[in-house]
């Protein structure tokens, strides 16, 4: 029977045409589900295929943080995917220190990695004691307000240029019948806006003393006060805000049902998908127009380690690839993220992401959270402040001494 089966094995081998490979599959997972996303990740799978292989599309909906633990526990358990999306910075540390990943530093040598990557703290995240383990596939940064020219248009006020005069408009907004500020309920949502908050109320200097620093003081400082107290003022702002993914909330700005949005700039795909035009149908501000920083977070690419040779081929394939100029420019300009690498042509970025390629140009970036917190602490920082949005009997005083508490303790 065993004999048999060979037989057969070698006879297909036999009858393919010369030059053409058995298609190696290798399945992907990943949690880009939203319209924006799919385009984007698309543009990975048609060139996966393009070389002979099979992209197996694993995607997990619901976002990062249902996602992340699915993949976790099918890595751990011993039913690992061909290769897996995680935020670039620390959440795969444990597995990569588990010796689970396949080893890509003879790769990056041979393709000259670290002269490309741009910038080094990129690779920097994927590296341990020396030895490369994934692959960043963009810069992605959070803090950014989506203005919607339609519902400040309906409420008869100029589209702000900064958090203020966002602030300022509200009573016209609501006056107008719109939600002020779209917020999803999912916790990282909460713990995006207040990353958003902290750099432009708060100033650079006080956010790299917490961040960086870890320093408690800082958290429990005057200036941090106003921070919590501007979280307050968004916490009213999204009141009528009930929807659950990012996406949906990207989609009232879209729409003019609300004023804006404080989310990453993978909210650039959702608008181009709806064929919505920067700077005529919706504004981005980053750093919400007071600070204008990025933070070098993102999207990258893990490769769980496999028996079959043929597939240890291919996932090394995909990481070329995903790194290789075309690839790069597809998949980013879909995407609404940077590419990892300055010497593409970017003739066709928006006017969003030409202002994120210009403060990126001046070296204004700071490290994203994923970067600097291990995702336990991220953890506490979503859970708190989700809670905080939530719920209006919290006080900015209360929520600051909580969150203060955790950067005491934080790793
Ligand atoms: C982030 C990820 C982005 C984006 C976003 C929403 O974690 O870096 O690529 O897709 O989640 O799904």
């Amino acid at each position: 029977m065993r004999f048999h089966t060979r037989l057969l094995a070698l006879a297909a081998t036999v009858a393919m045409p010369l030059g053409a490979a058995q298609a190696t599959e290798l399945e992907v997972t990943h949690w880009w589900t939203s319209g924006g996303e799919a385009a984007a990740v698309a543009e990975f799978a048609k060139a996966f295929d393009a070389t002979g292989n099979k992209w197996v599309d694993g995607a997990i909906a619901g976002g990062g943080g249902t996602a992340r633990p699915v993949m976790i526990s099918r890595i751990t358990g011993g039913d690992p995917m061909g290769a897996t999306q995680f935020n670039h910075g620390r959440q795969a540390e444990e597995l990569i220190e588990a010796g689970l990943f396949v080893d890509l530093t003879e790769l990056a040598e041979k393709e000259n990695w670290k002269d490309v990557v741009n910038p080094p703290s990129l690779l920097d995240s994927c590296t341990l004691d020396g030895r490369i383990y994934c692959v960043p596939v963009n810069i992605h940064s959070p803090q950014w307000l989506w203005l919607s020219h339609k519902a400040f248009e309906d409420a008869g006020v100029p589209v702000p240029t900064n958090w203020d005069e966002y602030v300022a408009a509200v009573p016209a907004l609501v006056e107008a019948g719109k939600v002020p500020l779209a917020l999803g309920n999912q916790p990282w949502q909460s713990n995006l806006l207040f990353g958003a908050v902290q750099i432009a109320i708060g100033g650079i200097d006080l956010w790299k003393q917490v961040n960086l620093g870890k320093d408690a003081e800082a958290a429990r400082s005057p200036e941090m006060a106003k921070v919590f107290q501007a979280m307050a003022d968004a916490r009213e702002m999204a009141e009528e805000s009930n929807v659950q993914d990012w996406n949906q909330a990207t989609n009232m700005v879209i729409t003019g049902e609300a004023g804006g949005q404080i989310m990453g700039d993978w909210a650039q795909g959702e608008f181009q998908v709806a064929n919505q035009v920067a700077g005529q149908d919706y504004s981005c501000l980053p750093g919400l127009g007071v600070h204008e920083y990025i933070s070098t977070g993102g999207d990258a690419f893990y490769f769980p380690k496999l028996d079959d040779p043929e597939q240890t081929k291919a996932q090394l394939e995909l990481a070329s690839l995903m790194v290789s100029k075309p690839v790069q420019v597809a998949f980013n300009l879909k995407k609404g993220s940077l590419p990892i690498r300055g010497d593409v042509d970017l003739e066709a970025a928006n006017d969003c992401m030409k202002k994120g390629l210009e403060i990126l140009a001046a070296g204004r970036m700071l490290p994203s959270g994923d970067q600097v917190f291990s995702a336990d602490t991220q953890t506490q920082f979503n859970d708190l402040m989700v809670e905080f949005m939530k719920d209006p009997s919290i006080s900015a005083e209360d929520a600051q001494k909580r969150y203060a508490d955790i950067v005491e303790n934080a790793d």
